[in-house]
């Protein structure tokens, strides 16, 4: 088997297509070789001391695990002096990050979830690293929070890390979706998938179906319908996975399909939702949009949506089309 690197395949890329100029192959170089020394915090464990809490908040409310502290850390580090960024926007961090005044800016903004699926990291299931790359206004010396209120449809890349039995790396610059596995032996991420495409049609949901009793009408009856199998309206049986990790729940449907929901529900009106726009919702919208699934919040497209704040939530349906489109028609009607 010929073996593509990472930095082949984004250099011709550069080349080919020019979905991407130098700068943004550099960003997305160091973004990989953060997630690669993430990775290996992660598969040291008890080992190198990075289970458990960090006993500190974060400005969403959860209590900080020390990976996700530790994970932010390495992203801010590794991205702060390449010169290929204008400023930084993280979960874990109550507003955004500029970069030092030693160093370059560049014109990218990068918004990450350092650390997806937090409540996994002490069992030992699959977590992983999502992010977002957007443009800074043209001319922009100190960005503001306002730069980064930008629509997920101007995303110039989004991709996720996902640190499970294997380390893997899914890419998308507006040209497809990619999949890199990390070789450890080498140190490089190798191309093990390209043009990656998910199932119009599925037998899978994902879903947290201890919220049920708190969910609106429309996703009540869309579940029903699910669960009702062969012999109710959908005429198949559905199956459920639930890892609790959106990066492993979604790396599952693009690989074989599926439908994942995390809705709103009737608790907190003032929360819709618990993903976030900005670190979640679009990246995410954006690869399985590549991969020709849909991403909705029910009403319409998540990269529709223009954010008003940074830490903004919204419900999330996405992966497999026909699945979408009818649970998102069932809010319409
Ligand atoms: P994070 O660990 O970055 O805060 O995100 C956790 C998210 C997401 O990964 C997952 O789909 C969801 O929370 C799981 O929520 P429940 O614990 O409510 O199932
Ligand atoms: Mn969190
Ligand atoms: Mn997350
Ligand atoms: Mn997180």
């Amino acid at each position: 088997m010929k073996r593509v690197s990472l930095t082949q395949y984004l250099v011709e890329e550069q080349r080919q297509h020019q979905s991407i100029n130098a700068e943004l192959r550099l960003l997305i170089e160091v973004v990989a070789r953060a997630c690669k020394r993430i990775s290996y915090s992660v598969s040291k464990g008890a080992l190198g001391e990075v289970l458990g809490s960090a006993d500190t908040e974060n400005i969403q409310g959860e209590v900080q695990k020390k990976l996700d502290v530790i994970s932010n850390e390495i992203l801010l580090e590794a991205n702060e002096w390449g010169g290929h960024l204008a400023a930084m926007a993280s979960e874990e961090m109550e507003t955004i990050r500029q970069i030092p005044s030693r160093y370059p800016k560049g014109e990218f903004l990068l918004l990450f979830d350092p650390l997806d699926g937090s409540s996994n990291i002490d069992v030992n299931v699959s977590i992983g690293t999502i992010f977002s790359v957007l443009k800074a206004p043209e001319g922009m010396q100190d960005p503001t929070e306002q730069d980064f209120l930008q629509a997920g449809s101007t995303q110039v890349a989004a991709g996720y890390a996902v640190y499970g039995p294997q380390t893997m790396l899914v890419l998308t610059t507006g040209n497809g979706v990619h999949c890199f596995t990390l070789d450890r032996e080498q140190g490089s991420w190798v191309l093990t998938q390209s043009d990656m495409q998910i199932p119009a049609a599925t037998k899978e949901f994902a879903i947290n179906m201890s919220n049920q009793r708190h969910w609106h009408p429309p996703v009540q009856r869309y579940v029903d319908e699910l669960l009702a199998g062969s012999t109710g309206p959908r005429g198949k049986d559905f199956n459920m996975r639930w890892v609790a990790s959106m990066v492993a729940d979604v790396h599952r449907i693009l690989t074989r399909g599926g439908v994942f929901m995390y809705p709103a529900d009737l608790r907190d009106t003032s929360m819709p939702g618990k993903l976030r726009l900005m670190y979640e919702a679009n990246p995410m919208a954006m690869i399985v949009e590549q991969a020709g699934g849909a991403a909705t919040d029910g009403q319409g497209r998540i990269l529709d949506i223009q954010p008003t704040k940074l830490h903004q939530r919204v419900p999330v349906f996405l992966g497999s089309k026909e699945e979408v489109d009818v649970v998102t028609g069932y809010h319409a009607g």
